[in-house]
């Protein structure tokens, strides 16, 4: 269990983060969300005992970040926003290198760096130079360097930040299979990227958790109504009479042979339409309206 208890991180008189409280069980995935320079990275850095916090107290596992340090530390695995990968040693050797840094054992090293570079996709590259890495490629050896010592918390920032759609897919599937054994913090102002991938969502903006709650938890207290698009096969006066008479039922567009339709209860609108209905699409919004009511502004 991961907790942070009223942490604030000011930068000079900068509060780059406001008295965060958030605590992420074991083995959940959790999104940090928020416009840029909301205080996502530094949240992130304070976990990874990269910063310290000017007040409040992190703990990990019940130990105080700032006393066990070491001991925390070895539990984390970390992809910052700009990986800094050495350009001179070969994809194999760079991941040894950090592999042992970070106390596998010897024996072991060379089974391990095999292992992450075949679940990252690069096996064909042990050989090849870092500087003659793609940006893509690159970021999966981070992603590998940052798991060498089998860490039980993965933290990712913006991992899919700047590369292609094909690599990002690749990415978020990753993530995926990781999820299963691990507890994954991760950072993107992509809002489908965190509503695919995460089991819980921290909203953040201004240094502020403005929410902090599951997907689906945030869609229904700041969506309160649904909207469906319906295709009927006929739209005939006694539907729309019966719609009206509904106050539960709101007629947003009335198209040839559909109906886009608001409503809190999605019974009622079976119940009159039944027969009729041709196809039925769920239009009601995405995270992304939550994010904007919380947040004011539509993230670039
Ligand atoms: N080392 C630093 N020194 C001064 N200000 C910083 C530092 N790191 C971050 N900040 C400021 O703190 C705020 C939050 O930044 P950051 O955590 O990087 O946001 P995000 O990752 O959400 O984009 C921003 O206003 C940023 O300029
Ligand atoms: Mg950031």
């Amino acid at each position: 269990m991961i907790e942070f208890l009223d942490v604030s991180k000011l930068f000079g008189d900068h509060k780059a983060l406001d008295n965060a409280t958030i605590r992420i069980e074991d083995g959940t995935t959790i999104g940090i969300v928020g416009p840029n320079g909301a205080g996502k990275t530094t949240l992130i850095r304070l976990l990874c005992g990269i910063l310290n916090p000017t007040s409040g107290k992190i703990i990990i596992d019940g130990l105080d970040l700032q006393k066990h340090p070491t001991e925390i530390k070895k539990k984390i695995g970390y992809l910052p926003e700009e990986p800094n990968l050495y350009e001179r040693p070969k994809a194999g050797e760079l991941l040894e290198y950090f592999g042992l840094l970070y106390g596998v054992p010897r024996n072991k090293i060379n089974q391990r760096v095999d292992e992450l570079l075949n679940l990252v996709g690069l096996s064909d590259r042990k050989d090849w130079r870092v500087s003659s890495f793609s940006k893509g490629m690159r970021q999966r050896l981070a992603i590998s360097r940052a798991l060498i010592h089998d860490p039980k918390i993965i933290v990712f920032d913006e991992p899919t930040m700047g590369l292609d759609p094909l690599t990002s897919r690749k990415i978020r599937e990753f993530i995926t299979t990781l999820k299963k054994e691990k507890t994954i913090i991760l950072c993107t102002h992509y809002m489908y990227e965190a509503e695919q991938l995460c089991d819980k969502i921290a909203i953040i903006d201004k240094g502020k958790i403005k929410a902090y709650d599951t997907v689906e938890n945030l869609k229904s207290s700041y969506i309160k109504e649904k909207t469906f698009k319906i295709g009927l096969k006929g739209i005939k006066k006694e539907i729309l009479d019966n719609i009206s008479s509904d106050e539960n039922l709101r007629i947003e567009e009335n198209g040839d042979n559909y109906l886009i339709i608001k409503t809190k209860s999605y019974e009622n609108l079976k119940n009159i339409l039944k027969e009729e209905i041709t196809y039925f699409e769920d239009l009601t919004p995405s995270l992304e309206e939550v994010f904007i009511k919380l947040v004011g502004k539509k993230d670039d």
